[in-house]
C-alpha cells in the first residue's frame, strides 16, 4: 500500500548504542513497519547553540518528528561541558520518563509477578546541572523542586494510572530530612491524587520502598518520584526482572514528543563485541509505536520478543545465554 511513512529520529548513541540500533531498524524493516529514519550522530565538537556535543540539527529533527528512539549517550565524568542528556531532557522539556518493568515469561528470576511503571520526572532536582565550588574543599549541589514541574509529572502519572488501569499511585520521597523540596513534591502530588478519587494514593520514603521492592515488587503499581529517585529505583526495577538488558522507557515532553531510550547507559564493558541485549531498546521502540497508534505493529514485535526469551533457545549473555546480539536478533526476526 501507499502510505507515507511517518518520519522518526534516531539517535544510536554510544557504545553498545549502533549495535542494539541495528537491531531495532533490522526488526522493524521485517515487521514492516511505516517508518522512515532520520539518524542522527552525536558531534565530535561542541555545537554552541546546545552548550554539548549533541548538535542543533539533531534537536530540530525531535522537535520536528515529536517521535524518535534513543541509544545511551555516554557521560565522560568531569569534562566540564553539558550532558548529553541533559541537555536533550532540557532542550526538548522532556518532563516526564514512564519506564515499564515487568517479569518476562519464561526467563526465572526469585518473582514471576514483577509489574511496576516507575515515572520519573525528568527535568529538575540534582540533575539541574547547578554544582559549583564554594571554596577549595566545599562544592555545592543544588536541588530544585518546582511546583510546577511537580504537578506536571504527578498529572502524569495519574492519568497514566487511570488511562492503563492501573489501581495505585505511589509517591516516593525522603520528605522527613528533604523537607522543602521532597515536601513540595508531596504537596503537588496530594492535590493531584485529590482529582483522581478512584485511584489509591499512597507516599512511601524511598529506603523503605527499596526494601519493600526487594521483598515484595507486587506492593507497587505505578511509582511517582523526584529525578534522582527514578534513576536509582528504576535500576533496582531493572534487577527484579534481569537486569538492565530488558527495561524500555519513555520520555514525554510537552506538546506531545515521545522520546523513547532504554534505562541502561552504553555498556563500554560488552561494547563492539556483538554481545548486547536489544531488548531494552527494542522493547522501548515498541512503546514508540503505541504513542504514534501503530498497536498492530507494536503487539507484533513485543511479541516476538518475549516469545523469543521465553522459548530460551537463544538468550544474550546476560541472560544466562550465548547468543550474540545479531543472532538473538534474527531470532526475534523468525518469531515475527
Ligand atoms: P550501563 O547501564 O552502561 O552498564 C551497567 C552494567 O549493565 C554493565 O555491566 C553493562 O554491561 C550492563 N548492561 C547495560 N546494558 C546492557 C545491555 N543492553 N545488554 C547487556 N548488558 C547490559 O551503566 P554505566 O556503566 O554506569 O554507564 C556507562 C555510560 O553510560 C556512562 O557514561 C553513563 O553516563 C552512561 N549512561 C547513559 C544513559 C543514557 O543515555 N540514558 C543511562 C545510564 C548511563
Ligand atoms: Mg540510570
Amino acid at each position: 500500500s501507499a502510505t507515507t511513512p511517518i518520519r522518526a529520529t534516531l539517535f544510536p548513541g554510544d557504545g553498545i548504542g549502533p549495535e542494539i540500533a541495528e537491531s531495532v531498524k533490522q526488526v522493524f524493516q521485517a515487521a514492516e513497519v511505516p517508518i522512515e529514519w532520520e539518524e542522527h550522530y552525536v558531534g565530535t565538537t561542541i555545537d554552541p547553540r546546545t552548550q554539548s556535543f549533541l548538535t542543533w540539527e539533531s534537536l530540530e529533527s525531535v522537535r520536528k518528528n515529536r517521535v524518535g528512539l534513543k541509544g545511551p549517550m555516554a557521560t565522560p565524568i568531569g569534562k566540564g561541558h553539558r550532558s548529553l542528556n541533559l541537555t536533550l531532557r532540557k532542550e526538548l522539556n522532556l518532563y516526564a520518563n514512564v519506564r515499564p518493568c515487568y517479569s518476562l515469561p519464561g526467563y526465572k528470576t526469585r518473582y514471576d509477578n514483577v509489574d511496576l511503571i516507575t515515572i520519573r520526572e525528568n527535568t529538575e532536582g540534582e540533575y539541574s546541572g547547578l554544582e559549583h565550588q564554594v571554596v577549595r574543599g566545599v562544592v555545592e549541589s543544588i536541588k530544585i523542586i518546582t511546583r510546577q514541574a511537580s504537578l506536571r509529572v504527578a498529572e502524569y502519572a495519574f492519568h497514566y494510572a487511570k488511562a492503563h488501569g492501573r489501581e495505585r499511585v505511589s509517591a516516593i520521597h525522603k520528605a522527613n530530612i528533604m523537607q522543602k523540596t521532597d515536601g513540595l513534591f508531596l504537596k503537588c502530588c496530594r492535590e493531584v491524587a485529590n482529582k483522581y478519587p478512584e485511584i489509591v494514593y499512597e507516599e512511601v520514603v524511598i529506603d523503605n520502598c527499596c526494601m519493600m521492592l526487594v521483598k515484595n515488587p507486587a506492593l507497587f503499581d505505578v511509582l511517582v518520584m523526584p529525578n534522582l529517585y527514578g534513576d536509582i529505583i528504576s535500576d533496582l526495577c531493572a534487577g527484579l526482572i534481569g537486569g538492565l538488558g530488558l527495561t524500555p522507557s519513555c520520555n514525554i515532553g510537552e506538546g506531545g514528543i515521545a522520546l523513547a531510550e532504554a534505562v541502561h547507559g552504553s555498556a563500554p564493558d560488552i561494547a563492539g563485541k556483538n554481545l548486547a541485549n536489544p531488548t531494552a531498546l527494542l522493547l522501548s521502540s515498541v512503546t514508540m509505536l503505541r504513542h504514534l497508534d501503530l498497536h498492530d505493529k507494536a503487539d507484533g514485535i513485543q511479541n516476538a520478543i518475549l516469545n523469543t526469551i521465553a522459548e530460551g533457545k537463544y538468550r544474550t549473555a546476560d541472560l544466562g545465554g550465548s547468543s550474540k546480539t545479531t543472532e538473538f536478533t534474527k531470532a526475534i526476526i523468525d518469531h515475527l
